[in-house]
């Protein structure tokens, strides 16, 4: 949690949010810019929204890529503090472009890390990592010493970045952390991941919700917790050098999320397989076990997943969304979006 004096501590301090347009990253924006820190957003704008972030007018925003050495390095000048969101983080795209998903995922954060390192500025750079860089869970719940044996090149990519902080961490002294939120929904949507998807399809006007497979569990956080969490890390004194997990400790099946969220909806639906959305190699189970955030940054989830989810649903039926980007992975298809 932020207490007073981490809230006093990034008031005016300068801080640079790669993705900062995007899902988390704009509430990671809006969070410190409540805060008053002197915030700087790094965004390709490949997934990311200006509209989620214009509101906030004193936000500088820099349009770029985090793999491009010159715009990173004249970025970072003077910066003190930053968090790395930004990357290619949608699973099913990755299938069809695992090089694209190396090259920002895992190149991006080095460049980062590096052009951070040789900038002599940085205080403390706090990366965003994921659960994906476990697989599928070997006990539950997961610590941070749970096995990585990850089930994507999306997720292997993310374990290369993660580790490549870690080294240059340990090689340079350079004071980093590494967090490793599992599955994050809330407003600001944008990927069709899971609850955005279902979401989309509870709100038409079918009664069949087509998916892949329903009988995955996974651990879900409303966005503001692990924003939160993320800047808890900027300040938090004995975080340096650590991995640390943020999830909410419950779990839920596929299947089980569908009714609950059609329960809000007071809909009933049937659920359907669609084998063309079925994940290949897919990730069965995800539970977080987060004592060490809330031993190192004194964090807990405070948003329950019914609250998490009604908030959710009433932003998506207020805020029609659409998913850009440049990659061709099977939701186009399906919804027939360019
Ligand atoms: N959403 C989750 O459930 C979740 C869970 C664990 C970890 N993460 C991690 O959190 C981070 C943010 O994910 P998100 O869900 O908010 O996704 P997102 O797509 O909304 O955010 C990614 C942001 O990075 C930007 N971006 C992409 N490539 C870029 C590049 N080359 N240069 C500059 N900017 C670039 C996008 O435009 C976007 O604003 C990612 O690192 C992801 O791996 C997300």
């Amino acid at each position: 949690m932020l207490d007073a004096e981490s809230k006093g501590a990034l008031k005016e301090r300068r801080v640079l949010v790669t993705g900062g347009a995007g899902f988390i990253g704009s509430e990671v924006v809006r969070q410190l810019y409540e805060l008053e820190a002197d915030v700087t957003v790094l965004d390709n704008f490949s997934s990311g929204k200006m509209d989620y972030i214009k509101k906030f007018h004193d936000v500088k925003v820099v349009e770029g890529d985090v793999c491009d050495y010159e715009v990173v390095s004249k970025t970072l000048e003077d910066q003190e503090l930053v968090v790395h969101l930004a990357a290619l983080p949608f699973i099913p795209d990755c299938y069809h472009h695992p090089d694209e998903f190396f090259r920002v995922n895992a190149m991006g954060t080095v460049n980062m890390v590096w052009e951070s390192i040789r900038s002599e500025t940085i205080e403390r750079f706090v990366h965003v990592s994921s659960s994906e860089v476990y697989g599928t869970a070997r006990y539950v719940p997961m610590d941070e010493e749970h096995p990585t044996r990850p089930n994507s090149t999306y997720a292997v990519s993310k374990l290369a970045a993660d580790r490549a902080v870690f080294a240059m961490h340990k090689e340079h002294g350079f004071p980093a952390v590494i967090v490793r939120p599992f599955n994050s929904y809330g407003p600001n949507v944008t990927q069709p991941y899971i609850i955005p998807e279902i979401t989309l399809q509870l709100l038409s006007a079918n009664d069949r919700i087509r998916l892949g497979n329903v009988e995955s569990s996974r651990d879900f956080t409303y966005v503001t917790d692990t924003a939160q969490g993320i800047i808890v890390a900027l300040t938090s004194k004995n975080a340096v050098g650590e991995t640390i997990n943020l999830g909410s400790g419950r779990e839920i099946k596929i299947r089980d999320l569908i009714f609950l969220m059609a329960g809000f909806l007071e809909k009933q639906v049937k659920i359907e397989r669609d084998p063309t959305r079925v994940r290949p190699y897919d990730v069965e189970r995800l539970l977080c076990d987060y004592t060490k955030a809330r031993d190192i940054l004194k964090w807990e989830p405070k948003v329950s997943l019914e609250e998490g989810l009604r908030k959710t649903i009433e932003w998506m039926m207020k805020h029609p969304v659409g998913f850009k980007g440049p990659f061709k992975g099977w939701y186009q298809s399906y919804y027939g979006r360019a």
